[in-house]
């Protein structure tokens, strides 16, 4: 069945990830900012993925999910996030679903399979924006600002079987 990969990125880790699935499961994957609404329309189902910056998805991920509203409902559709904290709290077990959240909330229905992917921070990379707050942000808790690597491409070959077996349940 025909489906499309719609992402949105800052600094390519999600790219990254989109490309990936897409390459697994022989379908395009596009930017959230270009995809025009007709490349939407026409796929069966949809797999959106966002990174979390500051608790929130892209500001892109979101336009395109406003300007797509109808089109996306009562399309099936799988959701994932890459974020830098896949373990917002460990301890209730919750592993990064507040983070998953964040893009869920925007969907009329609940997606039919969802995945925390962890993300990548270089510090070098980072703009005039970023750089500061970022500094900042590690400034307050008391830790040294290094970036992480917490990329795990692997992570997407149970998110594809997923996709795959709902497509063979010919839902
Ligand atoms: C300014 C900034 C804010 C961020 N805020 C969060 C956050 O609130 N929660 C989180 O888990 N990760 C956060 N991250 C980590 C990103 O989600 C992570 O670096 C992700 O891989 C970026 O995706 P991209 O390379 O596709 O842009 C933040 C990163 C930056 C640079």
């Amino acid at each position: 069945m025909n489906g499309i990969i719609v992402y949105a990125s800052k600094y390519g880790s999600t790219r990254e990830y989109a490309l990936l699935i897409a390459q697994k499961l022989g379908v395009e994957a596009l930017r959230a900012s270009e995809v025009p609404s007709e490349k939407v329309r026409r796929p069966h189902y949809v797999v959106l993925g966002s990174p979390i910056y500051a608790y929130s998805v892209l500001p892109e991920m979101e336009a395109f999910l406003e300007s797509n509203r109808e089109i996306l409902e009562g399309k099936p559709l799988a959701a994932f996030v890459v974020c830098g904290d896949t373990m917002w709290n460990p301890k209730a077990g919750e592993g990064g679903s507040k983070n998953l959240e964040k893009l869920t909330r925007f969907l009329s229905a609940e997606p039919f399979t969802t995945a925390i992917f962890g993300g990548r921070m270089r510090m070098e990379e980072l703009d005039e924006e970023d750089g500061p707050r970022i500094r900042a942000f590690y400034e307050r808790i008391g830790r040294e600002a290094t970036g992480f690597d917490r990329m795990e491409p692997g992570d997407v070959d149970p998110f594809v079987d997923r996709i795959n077996e709902f497509l063979a349940s010919g839902v």
